[in-house]
């Protein structure tokens, strides 16, 4: 339960916020009355639970009452009408005290780490993790993987979502692209992991009632077993569809210049 509403992060464009929890923890809120709603939560969970399970640090994913009173006192308009449109169930990520966004130039990172990541982003079609904008923390000297809640493009379309998981694809502006990822060893490691059991435990803890009315559906463990599918059909098939694209001299990189500096020292694999 959510007992204070401490501030909204501004740079989110989804206007999370920072809230303290009844167990006096402190969470990064995503509320269920954002743009994307319900399935941007869905996202975070699925995939956030996922990657963890592979061994990829993701702040712990909690389940969060909103009692919309606490923004009453609120001053901003758009954050009152936020909390207002999200009482009920909402999604807590463990707030990282003192952590800095990824920045490639200060942070190294190993090609069989960068080559974990891209492998999981291709795996959720994550387009959210860009040198513009990496969803990377760096906490404690180690990378932590925030905000999926763009991923999975295909469940806003679930009648086109088969052809829709079935696309390559393309980490040349993966934030960790720069880094040589070794690809081919992070799907080695990953494929035999991602199991039907493996994904049916991880869509067993997206609530009911972000599942419940879904167009075409029947009941919230039909769409359980719609992420289950298309995921475990993409687990099998994407690892020789990502593509990073090699820098050219007519196209040095998509990356800006400061990143393609690095370039010619780090192989693209
Ligand atoms: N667990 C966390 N601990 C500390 N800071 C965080 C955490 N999660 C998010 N942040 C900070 O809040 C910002 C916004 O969070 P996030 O990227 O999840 O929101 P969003 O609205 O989905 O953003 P986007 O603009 O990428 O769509 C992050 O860039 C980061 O600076
Ligand atoms: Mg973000």
């Amino acid at each position: 339960m959510a007992t204070r509403y401490v501030t909204p992060l501004r740079e989110g464009g989804s206007l999370p916020g920072i809230v303290e929890g009844d167990d006096l923890g402190t969470y990064i809120m995503k509320f269920s009355g954002a743009g994307q709603g319900r399935k941007a939560l869905i996202a975070e969970v699925v995939c956030g639970e996922l990657g963890r399970r592979l061994g990829l640090r993701v702040p712990e994913l909690v389940r969060m009452e909103l009692d919309p009173v606490i923004g009453l006192s609120e001053p901003d308009q758009e954050v009152q009408a936020l909390l207002k449109g999200s009482g009920g169930l909402n999604l807590g990520m463990d707030y990282l005290p003192g952590s800095l966004g990824f920045d490639p130039l200060a942070f190294e990172v190993g090609a069989r780490e960068a080559g974990r990541v891209v492998w999981f982003d291709a795996l959720i079609n994550n387009v959210d993790r860009s040198w513009r904008n990496p969803n990377l923390l760096v906490w404690h000297g180690e990378l932590w993987l925030i905000d999926h809640g763009a991923a999975m493009i295909w469940h806003h379309n679930w009648p086109a979502a088969e052809k829709g998981a079935a696309r390559p694809y393309d980490a040349s502006d993966h934030a960790l692209a720069t880094f040589g990822p070794d690809v081919a060893g992070a799907a080695e490691e990953f494929v035999p992991r991602v199991t039907e059991e493996l994904l049916a435990e991880v869509a067993a803890l997206v609530p009911d009632e972000w599942l419940a009315d879904e167009p075409g559906f029947d009941s919230p463990d039909e769409v359980r077993q719609a992420y289950v599918r298309t995921l475990l059909a993409r687990a099998h098939s994407i690892s020789d569809r990502i593509v990073i694209g090699e820098p050219t001299k007519d196209k040095p990189s998509q990356a800006p210049a400061w990143l393609a500096a690095k370039l010619p020292r780090r192989a693209v694999k």
